[in-house]
């Protein structure tokens, strides 16, 4: 019939946003901080060939009830042509102290704080995996796994809460649509889990969602190096000390998959009650039998426990 095809739609105004601070450099591009008229909010800045990475986060941000404290929030998106070089933004709200990584590198934290990160964190990924029906009257959510998440993807509020970011490589899934197959290893290599560094190709929601819980695990590991409740050392990454900054695909293999290494636990959290009680957690989260891990849901709740019978 005769159908609307040839209309115009009125530009989009641009955003009244300007870039103040560099924050960091990715895979992806870059992140900084930026200033909308009424707040700070954080631009991530794709390169125009990586418009594929930056449709995917959108579509990802885009999803039905995406809203959750613990889950970073999207503002806008906008394609800029700043003269020679067209780039792609991606706005979302600023977080000051930014993240989890860079935080436990400049502070120690006390055993209140470490429950606080660790349940909010577990809050938001639990959140993130779990799927929403959808209702009569709104649209659920399909379950999503992250698929890069470590300490520098964990932003922390003002309030030492967490919210969960960069959703570049995530995968929804939206029931009765079959298994992913061929995926590579995609996602960080220390924080990769045993089956993605074997190379396994074929992995069900369930077996996505496992692999989130052995990084979460290495994540937890993190807080605890820098709890206060006993002696703490420097920050390191997790497997820092056995491979170094760089590490390769093979140095992880060896020690994750072949010989079944994990990040040292530190004798002395045997001393805290509270430390003591969430070895067992994190040691479930990063089983080398993925099927043993713990769900999202069931970590933020024994923290949940222990942080109301440990309070010091
Ligand atoms: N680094 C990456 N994303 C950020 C954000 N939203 N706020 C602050 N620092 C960040």
């Amino acid at each position: 019939g005769h159908g609307y095809s040839g209309m115009i739609l009125p530009p989009r105004p641009a955003l009244n946003l300007q870039l103040l601070e560099l924050k960091a450099h990715g895979r992806y591009g870059s992140v900084w901080k930026g200033q909308l008229p009424d707040r700070f909010v954080a631009v991530k800045i794709f390169p125009i060939q990586d418009r594929q990475s930056w449709l995917a986060e959108l579509e990802v941000y885009a999803l039905p009830q995406m809203k959750h404290d613990n889950v970073l929030k999207f503002i806008a998106s906008e394609e800029r042509d700043d003269g020679d070089s067209a780039k792609l933004w991606l706005v979302t709200e600023y977080h000051d102290r930014g993240s989890l990584c860079d935080f436990l590198k400049g502070n120690v934290i006390t055993w209140a704080d470490l429950c606080k990160i660790g349940e909010t964190m577990a809050c938001g990924l639990a959140y993130l995996h779990d799927e929403i029906p959808s209702t009569p009257s709104a649209k659920g959510k399909p379950a999503v796994a992250h698929r890069d998440l470590k300490s520098k993807n964990v932003l922390l509020k003002q309030d030492l809460t967490a919210c969960i970011a960069d959703f570049g490589l995530a995968l929804k899934f939206e029931p009765g649509k079959g298994l992913n197959e061929t995926h590579p290893q995609v996602g960080t290599r220390r924080y990769m889990a045993p089956e993605v560094l074997e190379g396994a190709i074929c992995f069900n929601r369930d077996s996505f969602l496992r692999i989130d819980m052995y990084a979460c695990g290495l994540i937890l590991w993190e807080l605890m190096t820098r709890c206060t409740a006993v002696d703490v050392g420097d920050y390191r990454l997790p497997f820092e000390a056995e491979v170094g900054q760089q590490p390769s695909l093979e140095d992880m293999q060896t020690r994750v998959v072949t010989r079944k290494m994990r990040p040292a636990l530190n004798p002395l959290w045997n001393k805290h009650p509270g430390l003591y009680g969430l070895v067992p957690t994190v040691e479930e989260c990063w089983d080398q039998d993925a099927e043993a891990r713990l769900s999202a849901g069931c970590v933020q709740e024994r923290i949940r426990q222990l942080a109301r019978t440990i309070n010091s």
